[in-house]
């Protein structure tokens, strides 16, 4: 059964965001897999209930804050496991990463507060495997003061989804040349990072494409290799022009743009 017939036999609210189409165009060809899948947030059990089903051949790992009766919840299945506890709750994470190694798939459907999805992400990065990925449902409390988030700053206020539009940059890590740069905890571990209403997704997996502009982190660098390995003879005057004007050009923006962040007190 497809994941939309299935969301639907267990009446799991995942329909009404229309969650079920990206869930499709990620996991459907993941289906006969052998994986560890997490699901942040249980509740009456309906996702977990539709992963088991879809997901005959994997481990479905539920947790949540609040005690679950699984029996009453009809979650006593081979594949279902679930742990009570917090995922803000460091020491529970770390006994969750300790058992079960690895998550190919992480869903955060919990508390949906955007410095606990953050905390979350964080903390279990690490254990996502390559090429795994993390969905984090119902992103709108990014936007929602009432839900720990903020309407009336949509670009600097610390919500998740400030969080993760930073974080695109990461994908390019390697384009950036200030010379100043300080290699970031995800650069060349994301894939790919996806926006869709009410959703992120993040992909995880070795990212090593080379610039073809930027050669650790100096433009001038990598044009001087350039002209130098097509014309030797003229090393001199590409030294002069890339060593030393291009790289003082940099120095003097990289210093503007520092005097404007500490104006504006952005870091
Ligand atoms: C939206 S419901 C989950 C629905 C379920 N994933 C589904 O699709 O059927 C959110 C759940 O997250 C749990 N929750 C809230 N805060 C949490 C936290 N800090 N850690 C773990 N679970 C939390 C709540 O108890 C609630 O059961």
């Amino acid at each position: 059964m497809d994941l939309e017939k299935l969301f639907k036999k267990f009446n799991s609210d995942k329909i009404n965001h229309q969650y079920h189409k990206v869930y499709h165009s990620y996991l459907n060809s993941l289906k006969s897999k052998k994986l560890n899948i997490l699901e942040i947030g249980v509740a009456d059990g309906s996702s977990l209930k539709a992963w088991s089903e879809f997901f005959r051949y994997s481990k479905i790992i539920g947790i949540d804050i609040k005690d679950i009766n699984l029996k009453k919840r009809k979650l006593l299945k081979k594949n279902i496991f679930f742990h009570r506890g917090s995922q803000i709750d460091k020491s529970f994470l770390i006994e969750l990463k300790n058992k079960y190694n690895k998550f190919d798939i992480i869903i955060d459907d919990g508390s949906h507060y955007p410095k606990d999805v953050i905390f979350t992400f964080k903390e279990l990065f690490n254990s996502l495997s390559i090429n795994g990925l993390y969905f984090i449902e119902d992103t709108q409390t990014s936007y929602n003061h009432f839900f720990g988030g903020n309407p009336f700053d949509l670009k600097y206020s610390n919500t998740h989804m400030n969080y993760f539009k930073n974080l695109v940059d990461t994908i390019n890590y390697k384009e950036i040349p200030n010379p100043f740069y300080i290699k970031g905890k995800y650069d060349g571990l994301i894939k790919n990072l996806s926006f869709y209403n009410n959703m992120i997704v993040i992909k995880k997996g070795i990212n090593d494409v080379e610039s073809n502009l930027v050669l650790n982190n100096s433009y001038e660098n990598k044009r001087y290799q350039t002209k130098v390995s097509r014309n030797k003879k003229s090393k001199l005057r590409y030294f002069i022009k890339y060593k030393l004007i291009f790289k003082f050009y940099t120095f003097v923006l990289f210093l503007i743009n520092l005097i404007k962040k500490i104006i504006l007190l952005r870091f």
